[in-house]
């Protein structure tokens, strides 16, 4: 068989966030694909980056005090770190915050033009008066124009997938400031994508790059009439290239990000001597993008789109996966489910996860829930019951005699497992890995009786039975070693350990067909440890937020009526624990000469983080008396423009107003920048 030549690549994760067991069904599924490829003797290449434009990375730097640049870095740093601990090999990890992302992103840019597919207009877009700056999709909410339901975000509704504007939405809040959003009038670039109609039509519906739900899907609900223009672009502030031949303008993140894929490949070809067009615009080169079901409409649609009026390859094939739910739920903060990938490495080994992911996914859309009883009895019964244990329990009795010279008679055991390998690989290449998994583990139940009735360690005992004593674990660890193979993809550090234990390192899904005879046999290493609940129960309780409650203020008249301010709505614990509050300490204050009210405070959060706060505490406080005092403050308050300048929190005090506002007192052991619960 020719070997094929195939770019793979996983979304792009927001450089906004951490790494969650949520993004991980994706990059496991996607890793578990690439190593398969490889071990089948292909050339795969695995691509990604961080994806570092837009509001939300912008806003955060702002409230941070500190550039974007830094915060990206910083992000992806911790990404990296991340992926690499759950055995995730990537061939390059790059940034969208690239050169050669922007050098990418003119060059299609200027296809698009040519190609006359770019218009101008007005856009009347939803602007937060705080936080000054419009509105990305995401940072609105409000109700859906279509099916008046509640909370939806600005650009589509997630229950009954209609997509608009967000000066469409009903009621739309701004998520970053609170504030209600103004509506304001700008220029904006549009791609005409239904000049695309017909090949898009024809692209997504020839049943080979899309799964049918999908291609179902986007009939149904886009392609049924014609497509909208697609707004591309975002008047600054915004973090991202400026358009060249418009100045004042970026490209909307989405424009920029999946060129990404791109950009990403071109460093790797830089960094192996290879040409871009050979992976993007060549016939030779098969493109596998693996993405979650939230972005559909951006890859089979628009990014289609942008690669055919560009002259690029147009993907392979598209493969979308479901969400992750833990206990039949969304991921949930408050109930600790909304697990990071660091916080779950504090507690657990990545192979277990891996495993049972891989024992999850199938090739459709269904979400995928991870039941934490499950996992634990899964990984318990499945890898360590069955799989290890054939190792474990025969290895060390041929420590010193090595494997048998000629492959004994196993009743014919090793040969139907090398059997199943053609049908094992034809599951991974589909995305089956459940159905992958549940061949692997029936090998596995007919090896295990073997050793059981064969009970080596009774033949330990005789020294007669010496060369059957060899046998049989030659027998026993050939067995083994074809599992390691086929589960290579999944757990390639067990594969590593097989490799080393047997003296023959694993590399090629062949190696399945053909016994090992003859070599000499490796001290023992652990393997793998059993999954305590326990451990497991540790970590959802490190992933739930630092108890909000502490200490009640004291009234000192507890039958005083409420005065006449009505309680608020409810606030859900969620909401609540965004507020971040910071011990701080003032270094500077001022009384701000035109405000009756209003002092000017410098606070410092401790290292060299400073924000100016304005607080209407005038009459209550000298501003000589507050330097030096530790207060609590609110620090991930959206900044505001006031009269005086730009407020970048609050402090947090109480009383009727006036000379009686009373600062929050704080312990004096209390240090700058400490987090209070
Ligand atoms: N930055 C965009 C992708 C740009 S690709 C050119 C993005 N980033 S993300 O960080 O929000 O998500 C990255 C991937 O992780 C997406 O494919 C998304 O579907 C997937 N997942 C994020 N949360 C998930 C779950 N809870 N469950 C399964 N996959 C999830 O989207
Ligand atoms: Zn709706």
């Amino acid at each position: 068989m020719k070997p094929r030549r195939i770019l793979v690549t996983a979304a792009l994760p927001y450089a906004n966030g951490p790494i969650h067991i949520g993004h991980l069904v994706e990059y496991i599924q996607t890793d578990i694909w690439v190593r398969f490829q490889k071990l089948r003797g292909h050339r795969c290449i695995y691509i990604c980056a961080d994806d570092t434009h837009g509001t939300a990375i912008m806003i955060r730097a702002r409230q941070e005090g500190r550039g974007e640049e830094e915060l990206i870095t910083e992000m992806q740093r911790q990404h990296e770190r991340d992926f690499a601990a759950f055995d995730i090999q990537f061939d390059n990890y790059g940034s969208t915050h690239s050169p050669e992302n922007r050098r990418l992103c003119g060059e299609i840019w200027q296809s698009l033009r040519a190609a006359r597919l770019i218009v101008e207009d007005d856009v009347t877009q939803l602007y937060d008066p705080q936080a000054q700056t419009f509105l990305a999709d995401r940072f609105v909410r409000g109700t859906c124009p279509r099916c008046r339901s509640a909370g939806q975000y600005g650009d589509n509704c997630q229950k009954c997938g209609a997509t608009y504007r967000p000066s469409d939405l009903i009621d739309p809040v701004s998520t970053l400031s609170g504030a209600t959003p103004e509506v304001r009038t700008a220029r904006h670039l549009f791609v005409q994508l239904n000049q695309l109609h017909d090949f898009l039509v024809e692209w997504t519906q020839s049943g080979r790059h899309l799964q049918e739900e999908v291609a179902n899907y986007l009939k149904g609900h886009f392609l049924h009439e014609p497509l909208r223009d697609w707004d591309i672009s975002r008047p600054a502030p915004y973090f991202g290239f400026e358009i060249p031949d418009s100045p004042g303008n970026y490209w909307y993140v989405w424009f920029d990000a999946p060129i990404g894929y791109l950009a990403s490949t071109q460093q790797w070809c830089d960094l192996h001597g290879e040409r871009l067009d050979d992976w993007w615009r060549s016939p030779d080169t098969e493109i596998h993008h693996f993405i979650g079901k939230d972005i559909t409409y951006f890859h089979t649609l628009f990014w289609p789109g942008m690669l055919k009026s560009s002259g690029f390859n147009l993907p392979t094939k598209v493969h979308i996966h479901g969400f992750l739910t833990v206990g039949g739920e969304k991921m949930s903060k408050s109930q600790g489910t909304f697990v990071m990938a660091s916080t779950y490495l504090q507690h657990l080994d990545p192979a277990w996860l891996r495993y049972y992911y891989a024992a999850k996914l199938g090739p459709r859309l269904d979400d995928l829930d991870l039941n934490l009883d499950e996992f634990a009895a899964k990984v318990n019964a499945d890898l360590v019951g069955k799989v290890v244990n054939l190792a474990s329990r025969t290895a060390k009795f041929v420590e010193t005699s090595g494997l048998s010279p000629v492959y004994p008679d196993d009743g014919g055991l090793f040969q139907q497992a090398a059997a199943a390998g053609e049908l094992i690989a034809e599951a991974y290449e589909n995305c089956d890995y459940s159905r992958a998994m549940r061949l692997i583990m029936e090998l596995a139940d007919r090896a295990n009786p073997y050793v059981e009735a064969a009970a080596p360690w009774n033949l330990k005992k005789d020294p007669a039975e010496a060369d059957r004593l060899r046998d049989v674990c030659t027998v026993a660890l050939n067995l083994f070693r074809q599992l390691a193979i086929y589960l290579a993809p999944v757990l390639p550090r067990l594969a590593e350990q097989t490799g080393r234990l047997l003296n023959d390192p694993i590399t090629a899904w062949r190696q399945s067909q053909i016994p090992l005879t003859g070599t000499p046999v490796a001290r023992f290493e652990h393997l793998m440890k059993r999954v305590d609940p326990k451990d497991v129960l540790a970590m959802i309780e490190d992933s739930k937020p630092a108890e909000a409650a502490g200490q009640t203020p004291q009234f000192q008249d507890s039958d005083q009526p409420l005065r006449d301010e009505p309680i608020a709505e409810t606030c859900s614990i969620d909401d609540f624990v965004k507020v971040d509050l910071r011990v701080a300490r003032v270094v500077a204050a001022e009384a701000v000469p035109d405000a009756r009210k209003l002092l000017k405070l410098t606070l410092s959060l401790g290292g060299d983080q400073r924000r100016t706060v304005f607080a209407g505490i005038k009459q209550a406080y000298e501003p000589d008396q507050l330097i030096g005092r530790l207060v609590v403050m609110v620090a991930n308050l959206a900044p505001r423009t006031m009269k005086f300048g730009v407020s970048e929190g609050m402090v947090v005090a109480s009383g009727p107003g006036g000379s009686d506002v009373f600062l929050l007192g704080v312990d004096a052991g209390a240090v700058p920048g400490q987090r209070v619960h």
